[in-house]
């Protein structure tokens, strides 16, 4: 039953139980069925009452979306990216909008490594080649793969995932170089023995292993593209757990189909939950439905991180009390 006095938010998929629960003591809950807000119309068609919302990487939280949520004050975004949201016309019309870093980095560090092992040992085409019954015996031939010791991994956006998965990454014994928007501080650079290469060209040209980690924005769509294919190495790997559009998905099929890099370990496309079909078809890549953040522990804090941020400003905390507000 509705409590006249609480306010209103609503959740556009089904999340955590724990997080509903927590949400639930302070304001009135509507959970969406799956996938009904990945449309935009209904968005539009559902929002008017609502006091926040709480929304997947997936909704399209678009300027009409925000005028028609005439009661709204924070949409806060199940996920770390936000480029699902315009949070121009969310200030604008005095929304505000808040995001969940931090908890998800160490399961998107885990995920990273192991995309990259999965593909560089080629996980995949050897368990299909197994379970299509043409396992025969050990070979000394069988599913050669790269070895990381020694490689260089470069990854572009060395934010706090970027980081995780450099730590890692050095454990496996690789050198690590980075492209950022602006050089990490001096201390982490040392722990992570990692070089910074201001020129993006020279990223391509020598990392064995290319890791994108960051944020989908104008400038980074289609960073990687035929022009960059062509400069990696025919050896290289190509690692996104980002955003899709990152990557031109037509051009790193291609890539793929002819040798211009050796795999790929992809988590995140395009269109989704479209995936390019040439790209479903090429040879030596692994591709997983957005699942980096996938840990029972991760999603359960990612929801309880919006959630705050929702009771936060539903309970007209200021600014500087309201987790993680995006302020630019
Ligand atoms: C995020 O939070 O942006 C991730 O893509 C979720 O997996």
């Amino acid at each position: 039953m509705m409590a006249q006095n609480l306010p209103s938010v609503l959740i556009t998929e089904p999340i955590p139980e724990a997080v509903v629960d927590f949400l639930s003591s302070h304001a009135n809950i509507t959970v969406g069925e799956k996938g009904r807000y990945s449309k935009e119309e209904n968005l539009i068609e559902d929002i008017a009452g609502y006091d926040a919302l709480l929304c997947m990487l997936s909704t399209p939280v678009t300027e009409q979306v925000l005028k028609t949520g005439r009661k709204l004050r924070i949409v806060a975004n199940f996920a770390v990216g936000y480029n699902n949201i315009d949070v121009k016309a969310a200030h604008e019309l005095n929304i505000k909008v808040a995001n969940t870093p931090d908890v998800l980095t160490e399961a998107c560090g885990d995920f990273a490594m192991a995309l990259l092992l999965a593909v560089t040992r080629r996980f995949n085409e050897a368990e299909q080649y197994l379970r299509d019954g043409k396992f025969e015996g050990w070979e000394p031939l069988g599913f050669l793969g790269m070895e990381l010791r020694k490689k260089t991994l470069g990854i572009i956006g060395m934010g706090r995932i970027g980081q995780a998965f450099a730590n890692r990454a050095r454990a496996f014994g690789m050198n690590i170089s980075y492209h950022n928007r602006t050089r990490i501080d001096q201390k982490t650079e040392q722990e992570l023995q990692a070089t910074y290469i201001p020129n993006l060209e020279e990223l391509f040209e020598n990392s064995d292993v290319l890791s994108l980690n960051c944020p989908l924005t104008p400038e980074t769509y289609h960073l990687v593209n035929k022009k960059t294919f062509d400069l990696m190495p025919n050896h290289s790997i190509l690692i996104n757990i980002s955003r899709g559009p990152v990557v031109d998905e037509a051009a790193l099929a291609e890539a793929l189909n002819k040798g211009k890099i050796a795999g790929a370990g992809i988590d995140v496309f395009e269109r989704e939950p479209v995936v390019h079909p040439d790209l479903l078809s090429a040879p030596n890549c692994t591709l997983l439905p957005h699942i980096a953040s996938a840990t029972y522990e991760t999603r359960e804090a990612i929801g309880l991180l919006a959630a705050e941020a929702i009771l936060s400003v539903l309970s007209n905390k200021q600014d500087d009390q309201i987790p993680n507000l995006i302020t630019a």
